[in-house]
């Protein structure tokens, strides 16, 4: 990577390591946006109904396929949804098509479409027993279910009850911790055993829970985990730039309409596609760290999934411009990050 007089920015082509793509219009409407900045992503299986074996994954995987632009050379790396009654034998099933790099923990309720995820992380245990075996990529919503304990601490809550404890019992799984929001789960990140990484988002990254009530109640920032604290956030950032091949790139970007987003009670789920690595750039600007922006977005990630490193690479310019206040989405549309504002990074073609 090269920053000649910083205005700019070559950096081998990063890979976006947790995504929600949907599925059919809406899906082609937001994926030119990944296909133009990441060679691959981790495609999040959580579809209406959830892609819960090879075989959806596999026909997932041709739909995405199909709605590529032409000439994109994207790659989707496929997932599957645990459930409860997950069988042991889709361990060796997903393996051997070649497609599919992991499995997805969603706690039973604790987000958008996982209704269908685990009751109780016990209940997989013989399903882990085979991912460890076959070096299968455990990807987990990392938030307690338990709709008594704060928003603000069910991160932390669900590391120190469930995670830890899973870790320890299968100490050969290999964990990534998605979209972490805390200070606690950086720590316990930073202090697990070899194995053990995690994804940070832009919007962690970049907005504090104030994003939430400035001026009012703001939908579009709401996601989950929900943003955090300042102190949070600073945390975040401190392990994004630091170098530590332990924190990776993955947007979580996750489009809803825009009525489902604002309405009494709106889809959790921030869209940033459209501007992913620009987003990221500016994080690692803002804490002068731009030098450590391509370990985080091009390597690190790889290198966990013990996939190659991209060759090719992509520039973004210093040069401000104006992100659109909506883009369509199937028959709706979606309201971006930054939408109507300015970012300070563009890519260029
Ligand atoms: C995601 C979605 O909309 O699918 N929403 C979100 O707020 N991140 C689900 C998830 O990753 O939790
Ligand atoms: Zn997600």
């Amino acid at each position: 990577m090269s920053t000649p007089q910083t205005s700019a920015l070559r950096l081998r082509r990063p890979d976006d390591w947790h995504l929600h793509l949907r599925d059919g219009d809406e899906m082609g409407a937001v994926l030119p946006f990944t296909s133009a900045r990441f060679a691959r992503a981790i495609v999040m299986p959580n579809l209406k109904p959830p892609v819960i074996t090879t075989e959806l994954a596999l026909a997932y995987h041709r739909r995405i396929c199909s709605r590529l632009p032409a000439g994109a050379a994207f790659q989707p790396l496929m997932t599957l949804y645990l459930t409860d009654r997950t069988d042991p034998a889709e361990v060796d099933r997903a393996r051997e098509s070649g497609r599919i790099f992991g499995f997805k923990l969603y706690p039973a309720g604790a987000t958008t479409h996982a209704e269908s995820g685990v009751t109780d992380v016990r209940r997989v245990d013989r399903v882990l027993e085979r991912m460890s075996e076959a070096r299968m990529v455990l990807q987990v919503h990392g938030e307690a279910t338990d709709p008594s304990v704060d928003i603000f601490d069910r991160e932390a809550h669900f590391i120190d009850a469930v995670l830890a404890p899973l870790a320890q019992r299968h100490s050969r799984l290999r964990i990534v911790l998605e979209h972490i929001t805390t200070a606690h789960a950086v720590r316990f990140v930073r202090g697990a055993r070899p194995g053990i990484a995690a994804t940070i988002t832009p919007q962690h990254l970049l907005l504090n829970r104030n994003a939430l009530f400035a001026g009012g109640i703001r939908p579009h920032h709401y996601c989950l985990p929900v943003l955090k604290s300042e102190a949070d956030r600073e945390a975040l950032v401190a392990a994004a730039v630091s170098g530590d091949a332990r924190f990776f790139l993955g947007t979580d970007s996750a489009p809803h309409s825009r009525g489902a987003k604002e309405a009494a009670c709106g889809c959790a789920g921030v869209f940033s596609a459209h501007a992913a690595i620009e987003l990221y750039a500016e994080a690692f600007e803002a804490a002068g760290r731009l030098e450590a922006l391509e370990g985080f977005a091009s390597k690190f990630g790889a290198d966990f999934y013990g996939l190659p490193r991209n060759t090719d690479e992509i520039t973004l310019r210093q040069e401000p411009w104006r992100v659109p206040d909506a883009y369509p989405f199937g028959p709706g549309e979606l309201v971006p990050l930054r939408a109507g504002e300015t970012i300070a990074w563009r890519i260029v073609p």
